[in-house]
């Protein structure tokens, strides 16, 4: 049975036995959906939610390592709950995630008021772990070095009405010299079909319209059960058997992006028109280093194929500015791929040395400020194309997917096109969460499009 999360209860009617969790979550939607794996095991052994930390019986930071940025962000907020712990002694304060993963008992170390750490295998012992820091009045720390085969499904609480992440595999086999994820989230292992479909007619039942299957590879899902075509085959399957109107994947390597699931793509009506295939750079040298297993030709006869297979659909990527031996001429190789490629947006990123990974120990470091200047560089040019594409959409009528109200504007309604590009419109009074609308596109920014509810 799957559950949402929502703040459904009256905070003030707080009565003595009624206990409350805060989950704050960091990174990617791996993480997003171990904290609703996190809150429907919660659920189910009696706590509700809080939004309001000071109010809160037990605090969760689901963390995030794969820039250090995000890692020093983190250690900012653990360093805040201090202060609650002295006004509520029997708090208990609890650090999940990839970091916690990575940094294991040294967290404890730098930070004495946590109570317990969860690692990235553990996630679905959660409820076991918080009985043992009650019982034995002592920190306890659970993080498995590797995983159980496959964890088995524990109760769900999504976030939203509307769009659920679905997990279709966990790890990652790559080891891209830069990446710290196949350390804290070990080798692949893929869910099973029946799971997953059941999983996804019972978002389906509960009112859910769109899934987005979640893995940090999905086109490898199978070849773990030495499954060549898996990833094709699963998503054939979920198109035909599930009954929600919208199927997204996330994330694909450009690499494993196969004909086979490009074609399944095409031919369905629910799997949506959008490809977010990461290329982290324009320079065959780098993609070397950075053992990412393709080169600029390959990704570029890659565009071509998805472009004339499915022609109006949205491209994203993720780009890494600043890689170890990333000279000038090097970056401008990616500046020229991108201009030539068109992406509709990319995801853009400083590379950051991540202590155990190959490229943090390569020659050539780029100093900082080097990297902050080429990540400028490369946003505004992209800013550019990115407004321009989403200009060419202007006067069109979009199907949208009706998310909410906009979280920065309460007269302004939110929902997302099959290409995944953002939506706002004046909210009319008869749009319901959950529908799909036409709304006609009026104005359109980089990052978002402005529109008016036709029906
Ligand atoms: N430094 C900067 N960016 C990174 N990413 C992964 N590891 C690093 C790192 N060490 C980026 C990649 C990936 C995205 C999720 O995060 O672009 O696709
Ligand atoms: Fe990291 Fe590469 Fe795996 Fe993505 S594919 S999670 S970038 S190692």
């Amino acid at each position: 049975m799957t559950d949402r999360i929502e703040n459904d209860v009256d905070i003030d009617g707080k009565n003595q036995c009624q206990k409350f969790m805060c989950i704050l979550t960091y990174g990617c939607q791996m993480n997003e959906n171990d904290s609703e794996r996190f809150a429907g095991q919660l659920k189910t052994a009696g706590y509700q939610f809080t939004d309001k930390l000071d109010q809160a019986d037990l605090i969760i930071i689901n963390t995030c390592c794969v820039r250090e940025s995000a890692e020093k962000k983190i250690y900012g907020k653990i360093g805040e709950l201090k202060k609650l712990k002295a006004v509520n002694p029997n708090l208990l304060i609890g650090i999940a995630g990839c970091m916690a993963q990575k940094d294991q008992e040294k967290i404890f170390k730098k930070a004495s008021h946590i109570d317990f750490i969860i690692g990235t295998h553990n996630v679905h012992k959660l409820a076991e772990l918080i009985a043992e820091v009650e019982n034995k009045k002592e920190k306890v720390l659970a993080v498995w070095e590797q995983a159980e085969q496959m964890a088995p499904d524990v109760p769900t609480v999504h976030k939203g009405q509307v769009s659920a992440y679905v997990p279709i595999m966990y790890g990652c086999n790559n080891f891209c010299t830069y990446c710290i994820v196949p350390y804290v989230r070990g080798r692949e292992r893929s869910r099973s079909v029946e799971d997953i479909l059941r999983e996804i007619n019972q978002l389906a039942a509960d009112g859910f319209k769109e899934v987005t299957l979640l893995g940090q590879n999905v086109n490898s899902y199978g070849k773990d059960k030495q499954e060549t075509q898996g990833f094709a085959r699963l998503l054939e399957a979920v198109d035909r058997s599930s009954a929600v109107e919208r199927i997204r994947y996330m994330t694909s390597h450009p690499r494993d992006m196969n004909d086979a699931v490009i074609d399944v793509i095409s031919q369905s009506t629910k799997i949506c028109e959008h490809f977010h295939l990461p290329i982290q750079s324009g320079s065959d040298k780098i993609l070397e280093k950075m053992n990412r297993g393709y080169s600029t030709e390959y990704y570029l006869s890659l565009m071509k194929k998805i472009r004339e297979a499915v022609p109006n659909a949205s491209i994203t990527t993720d780009i890494i500015v600043g890689f170890p031996g990333e000279t000038e001429e090097l970056f401008l190789e990616t500046i020229q791929l991108l201009k030539e490629i068109r992406f509709d947006a990319a995801y853009t990123f400083i590379y950051s040395q991540r202590s155990g990974t190959p490229a943090a120990a390569m020659p050539g470091q780029v100093p900082l400020a080097e990297k902050k200047a080429r990540l400028q560089r490369l946003m505004t040019m992209q800013n550019d194309i990115s407004l321009d594409i989403n200009q060419s959409l202007q006067g069109q009528t979009l199907e949208v997917l009706v998310e909410g109200p906009s979280k920065n504007d309460e007269t302004r309604w939110m929902g997302r096109t099959r290409t995944n590009k953002i939506v706002l419109w004046d909210k009319k009074g008869t749009e319901k969460v959950g529908q799909l609308l036409p709304v006609y596109i009026v104005n359109a920014q980089t990052w978002l499009l402005k529109g008016q509810l036709l029906s």
